[in-house]
């Protein structure tokens, strides 16, 4: 299959004109990869059985982990699922943004969508460009990131163009991702309760705002499949966001951690440092995570490093073990998975 790659320019005519390009391309039963303000997705109808056995076939994904569906305005949701109130209040917080909310689902969604289930993952992103689409589509949007299963999602058109090429109709490339890391997803419990099932940019903390209690699912924090934690999502079984290099996390306070990578690391080796740390290492080996405690520049640059890693040909990369809270939970959430869960303790 020949993948059409176009560019999203900021010239509002030309911009329209590729997206009723990739709306068609949905509407029949095609893949279209888009930026999100998360990371970009692999999108097709969610109407169309054959359009999620696609998207499941070209990342060699577990058919029994489902995707999340994109709508473009909080209100459709009733249009795919059974939303309740403490949704409509999530909705008028969080949405549009990255936020992802657990429903009953309607008989419209075929279970490929939903990997069997009775529930369906509800998004509304804030990209233009992806919202343009589902507006214009006139189909909820099935997408999950658009990596192959396992490695590191996608947060450029770049990326998807290396792991995607020839598997799906067209890429659109609107530039890099603003956050980086995919949404947060949660269930709700009832009562206005709520459980984390995969931490993103919407935080415990502001959801807490809204919902009467925030439960972190345990898995989120601690690696489920070593602990024999039963999943409560089926993404959280999977190995996720590694690259080919071995990720190796140091549990050390920053001194401590540049004393172990200077007495441990041989070999072409990369570490992901901050910039005031730079000096402490060699330069060829520095992945930038930017400034010291910016959680957020950290996260939009994670799954590139990774990716960056594998392209320098490391066979090792260093990185400190972040706190599991805050803002830097979904730092944590994916650092831990792209490390095999393996941690040094000095
Ligand atoms: O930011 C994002 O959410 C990105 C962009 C493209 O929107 N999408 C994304 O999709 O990350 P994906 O498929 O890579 O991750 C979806 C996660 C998986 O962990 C999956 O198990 C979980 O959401 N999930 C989907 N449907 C679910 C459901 N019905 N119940 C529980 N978990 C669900
Ligand atoms: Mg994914």
């Amino acid at each position: 299959m020949k993948t059409e790659y176009l560019k999203i320019t900021g010239d509002a005519r030309t911009d329209e004109e590729v997206i009723e390009r990739a709306a068609a391309v949905i509407r029949r039963g095609g893949l279209v990869a888009i930026p999100t303000e998360t990371v970009y997705g692999l999108a097709g109808s969610a109407l169309l059985e054959d359009s999620a056995k696609k998207i499941y076939a070209a990342k060699g994904r577990p058919s029994d982990n489902p995707l999340i569906v994109h709508i473009a305005y909080p209100e459709d949701a009733e249009r795919i699922a059974y939303p309740d109130e403490i949704f409509t209040a999530l909705a008028g917080r969080f949405m549009p943004g990255p936020l992802t909310v657990v429903l009953p689902k309607k008989d419209c969604i075929p279970d490929t969508v939903t990997a069997g289930g009775d529930t369906v993952a509800v998004r509304c992103p804030s990209n233009p460009v992806a919202h343009r689409l589902i507006e214009v589509s006139g189909h909820p949007i099935a997408a999950p990131s658009a990596n192959r299963s396992g490695i590191p999602s996608p947060t450029r058109a770049e990326h998807v163009l290396a792991d995607m090429d020839g598997r799906i109709d067209m890429i659109l490339d609107g530039g890099p991702c603003e956050i980086g890391l995919e949404s947060t997803v949660i269930r709700l419990d009832g009562n206005g309760s709520c459980t984390i099932l995969r931490p993103g940019a919407v935080t415990a903390e502001m959801l807490g705002e809204v919902c009467r209690s925030v439960r972190i699912a345990p898995a989120v924090i601690e690696p489920s499949l070593a602990n024999g934690i039963r999943p409560e999502s089926p993404g959280m079984k999977y190995k996720h966001y590694a690259p080919k290099a071995d990720l190796l996390l140091v549990d050390a306070p920053h001194d401590a951690f540049a004393d172990y990578v200077r007495t441990h690391a041989e070999g072409k080796y990369g570490v992901l440092a901050w910039d005031e740390d730079a000096a402490l290492f060699p330069e060829g080996a520095l992945l930038s995570l930017g400034p010291r405690g910016d959680a957020r520049e950290a996260s939009r640059r994670l799954f590139s490093l990774l990716r960056q890693a594998d392209e320098r040909a490391f066979t090792t990369v260093y990185a400190e073990l972040p706190p599991a809270e805050g803002e830097t939970l979904a730092y944590y959430n994916r650092i831990i998975r792209a490390a095999g869960c393996r941690i040094i303790r000095p």
